[in-house]
């Protein structure tokens, strides 16, 4: 049977009903991989006829999980940032995504990269409240989202101090 946005909401909403815990997310990741594994679905909500923007799949009323299709304006390179309260689950649709992991050293002001990785259609990863990452991803890349509740109305944090593409350089090359 193939797997669809009812069932992804479903296994999201039973994952998420016992708390959201690292398993949780675990399996908020896996329920994602397998309808990225949904080639209808992937048409229908990062197919190369559809506008760019991001799109509101699913806002659940009672846990106030939120399932977006992304499609970019153009490439994207982040700084590093967290989501404030909220964690956020990635999954990638269409072509790539370069994520990379971050961490304040102690005594330190600023993030240095620690892990830097390919996301490719399929996979999916979450960041976990407070949790620092940076996106690095080409004008092709579509990917699918899921967050805690409405971040763009918390204070997320972002390092807009640190040049992303250079540290990364430095430090994982
Ligand atoms: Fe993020």
């Amino acid at each position: 049977m193939t797997y669809e946005l009812e069932n992804l909401i479903t296994d999201c909403r039973d994952a998420l009903s016992e708390g959201q815990s690292t398993e949780a997310l675990e399996k908020v990741c896996d329920a994602m991989r397998k309808i990225l594994q949904n080639p209808a679905f992937v048409e229908q909500h990062f197919g190369k006829h559809l506008e760019v923007g991001r799109t509101t799949l699913y806002h659940d009323p009672d846990l106030d999980f939120y399932v977006y299709a992304h499609i970019p304006d153009g490439a994207i390179l982040s700084a590093p940032h967290d989501h404030a309260s909220a964690w956020a689950a990635y999954g990638q649709a269409v072509d790539n995504t370069q994520m990379t992991d971050w961490v304040i050293p102690a005594g330190e002001e600023l993030p240095k990269p620690v892990k830097t990785y390919s996301m490719t259609p399929g996979t999916a990863g979450f960041y976990n409240v407070g949790d620092l990452h940076s996106i690095d991803m080409p004008a092709t890349s579509r990917f699918l989202r899921i967050t805690a509740t409405d971040i763009d109305v918390l204070p997320c944090q972002y390092f807009d101090a640190v040049d992303t593409r250079k540290s990364i350089a430095e430090h994982l090359a």
